[in-house]
């Protein structure tokens, strides 16, 4: 199965890929961790990726096909399923999306977008921490570490990313408006595209995750 998880910046497409995919043993693929990945290894599409995504603004299709093509066809020759958060972002990557696919003989299966209002994503977003070492996310308001400030797994110092500041924030719910939503139409079109109430606790927004999949492999199975 490969799914596609859509929704706003902060909707919780990190949260919910990462819950799937150790539930349901799927790859996961998100190209916002693959580059801040490089930007931490200091590489050279690191360097000239970090100031665009501080910013918040997308960083050029052609860079994001290279690595998310370079992922897909690695994870996908050892996994049998994978999910997709963060990418495709606007209608030509889901063209390059379907290409890359293609390449592994393989193709888009399902395609859920997580629904919230913009309103909440700034409240959530602002009180988004991560740690460096281990990658865990929490929130301050909703899923806050034990010990303040460090996290729960290794100890580390949490840090908060560049790009969730209120300027940074706003930028990219315009361009989740304005380049990644026609996507959806598309989708629709291609009568594969679910929806689900993001505005929820994250257990209940994972509970009907789970059920659209378990429906989708139903129906797979029948046809
Ligand atoms: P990316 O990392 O993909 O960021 P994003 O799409 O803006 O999404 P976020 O990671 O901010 O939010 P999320 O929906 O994953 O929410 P999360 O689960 O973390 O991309 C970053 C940048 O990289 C882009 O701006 C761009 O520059 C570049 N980039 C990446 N992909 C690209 C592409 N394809 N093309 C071009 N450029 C690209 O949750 C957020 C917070 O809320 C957390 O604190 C979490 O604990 C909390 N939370 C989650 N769910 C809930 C809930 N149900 N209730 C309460 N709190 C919750």
């Amino acid at each position: 199965m490969i799914l596609v998880l859509f929704g706003p910046p902060g909707s919780g497409k990190g949260t919910q890929a990462g819950l799937l995919a150790k539930q349901l043993h799927l790859a996961h693929v998100s190209t916002g961790d693959l580059l801040r990945a490089e930007q931490k290894a200091g590489t050279a599409l690191g360097r000239k990726t970090k100031a665009l995504m501080n910013r918040g603004q997308l960083v050029p299709d052609e860079i994001v096909r290279r690595i998310a093509e370079k992922q897909t066809l690695k994870l996908l020759e050892r996994k049998n399923g994978m999910i997709f958060d963060g990418y495709p972002r606007n209608v030509s990557q889901l063209g390059d999306l379907d290409d890359i696919l293609k390449k592994a003989g393989a193709e888009l299966s399902l395609a859920v977008s997580l629904e919230i209002g913009d309103g909440k994503l700034i409240h959530r977003l602002t009180a988004r921490r991560s740690c460096p070492k281990c990658g865990r996310v929490y929130n301050l308001h909703s899923h806050p570490p034990a010990k303040s400030g460090a996290c729960d797994a290794c100890g580390e110092k949490l840090i908060q990313r560049g790009d969730d500041r209120v300027g940074a924030i706003e930028r990219r719910l315009e361009d989740y408006h304005r380049q990644t939503k026609p996507i959806l139409e598309s989708l629709r079109r291609r009568k594969m595209l679910k929806k689900v109430k993001a505005d929820q606790p994250i257990p209940s927004v994972t509970a009907k995750l789970t059920k659209l999949i378990e429906a989708w492999r139903n129906d797979f199975r029948l046809a």
